[in-house]
Parts: structure tokens; sequence; C-alpha cells
């Protein structure tokens, strides 16, 4: 009696389950489409109660992600993210030195996030794979420029409108854009170029 009443309960919750997933995921296309498990045993019988739907709940984080993937390699990812951490902390010391006045850190901190041929050139290799993303990636900074221009001039007012302007590169780029993890063979179908050495310092293609 007590395991009836237990398989039964598990059973609703079950369906409850399935019916939430299903108004959840609506009708959506997803990358799950081709992976087809039969729901209606899940549904316990109701196949009317569209089981496609519920196939597409994504497992991953990833699949839940529709930016648009930039293709690179393990350590290209690895740098890619220790120079983002750099680049956020460059802005708090950016604020940080404004709010004190001090217009020698700020154009420091600044020139770190600011355009240099080397800059442009790790730039170019991250999006090598991805076209339009290095162009973002360039235009970032070039509007960082504007910030320690604005220092050199003591201009509290421009500095924080390039401050903005540059922030709203960052955001742009992040809310496009996503790191997509691929190994060597994949990166030269991509990219149709060797494997670039560790530390970025590549030859022009
Ligand atoms: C040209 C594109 C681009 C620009 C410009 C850009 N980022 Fe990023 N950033 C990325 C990508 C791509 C990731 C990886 C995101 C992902 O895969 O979820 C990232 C990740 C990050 C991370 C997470 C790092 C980690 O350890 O996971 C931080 C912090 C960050 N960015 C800060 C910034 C700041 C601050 C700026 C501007 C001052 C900036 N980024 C400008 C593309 C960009």
């Amino acid at each position: 009696m007590q395991r009836t009443l237990l398989t039964l309960t598990g059973l609703g919750l079950a369906v409850l389950f399935a019916a939430s997933t299903v108004v959840a995921t609506g009708h959506e296309a997803g990358p799950a489409d081709d992976e087809q498990v039969d729901h209606a045993t899940v549904m316990g019988g109701q196949e009317h109660a569209r089981p496609d739907a519920a196939q597409q709940v994504p497992t991953t984080a990833d699949e839940l992600d529709p930016r648009v993937p930039v293709a690179m390699l393990a350590f290209m990812a690895q740098h890619q993210k220790e120079q983002m951490r750099d680049h956020l902390l460059a802005i708090q010391e950016i604020v940080a030195a404004l709010a004190d006045e001090n217009w020698q850190e700020l154009e420091a901190a600044a020139s770190r996030i600011g355009y240099s041929d080397a800059m442009a050139g790790m730039c170019e290799h991250m999006g090598a794979a991805t076209p339009g993303f290095s162009d973002v990636a360039l235009r970032f900074h070039r509007t960082a420029d504007t910030i320690a221009e604005a220092a050199r001039r003591k201009d509290s007012k421009a500095v924080l409108e390039a401050t903005a302007a540059t922030v709203s590169v960052c955001t742009g780029c992040h809310a496009t854009y996503k790191q997509r993890v691929v190994d060597e063979a994949e990166w030269q179908r991509l990219t149709g170029t060797g494997v670039p050495a560790p530390g970025m310092h590549h030859p022009s293609e």
C-alpha cells in the first residue's frame, strides 16, 4: 500500500515536472532537436501534450547561451580571461584615480587598455576564426585611448564620458560573444592557419 502510494506520488511529480518544462520551453527550436527521446513514457501516455517540447531542455549552460562563439585554443582562452580581469582592474583604477584627481595614475591605467600594435595583434589572433570580433576589440582599445587623452587635459567630465563610452564597448562585446575552446585541428580548419605559439608573438598571416 505504502509502496503504491509512493510510486503514484513519484509518477504524479514526474508528470507535473514534464508538463511544467513543456510550458517553460514552449516550441522554441533548440540544439537538442535531433536527440529524440520518447517522452510519451514520462508523460504517462499523454502523447498529445506536445512531447517534443520537453526534449529541448538544455543540459549545459552553453546551450542556454545564445551568444556568438569565438573559437580559440585553450591557451588563448586562458590568456583572454587574464586580459579581461586586468581590463576590469584598469577600470577600477581609472575610477579611483579620477576621484583622487590623480591624472598620472589615471593616464597609466587607461593606457593599459589603450591601443598598441601588440594589443591589436593579440586581438586579431583571438578573432582569427570569428569575423567581426577583432573589429570590436580594436574599437574598444581606440575608445580607451580617449580616456588617457582626457586625463592629459585634466578634464574630469571628459574622463567620465570616455570611460562610459569604453565600458559600453565592453558590455556590447560581452552581450554578443562568448568563448569556445577548440582543439588544434578545429582551429586550423576554421582559420586556415597554423597553430600559433603560446605567448601570442605571432607572425603576420
Ligand atoms: C571584443 C570583445 C570584448 C571586449 C571589448 C571586452 N571583453 Fe571582456 N570578455 C570577452 C569575452 C568573449 C569573454 C568571455 C566570456 C564568456 O565566454 O562567457 C570576456 C570575459 C570577461 C571577464 C570574465 C573573465 C573571467 O575570468 O572569466 C571579465 C571580468 C571581462 N571580460 C571584463 C571586461 C572589461 C572590464 C572590459 C572593458 C574594459 C572588457 N571585458 C572588454 C570579450 C570582450
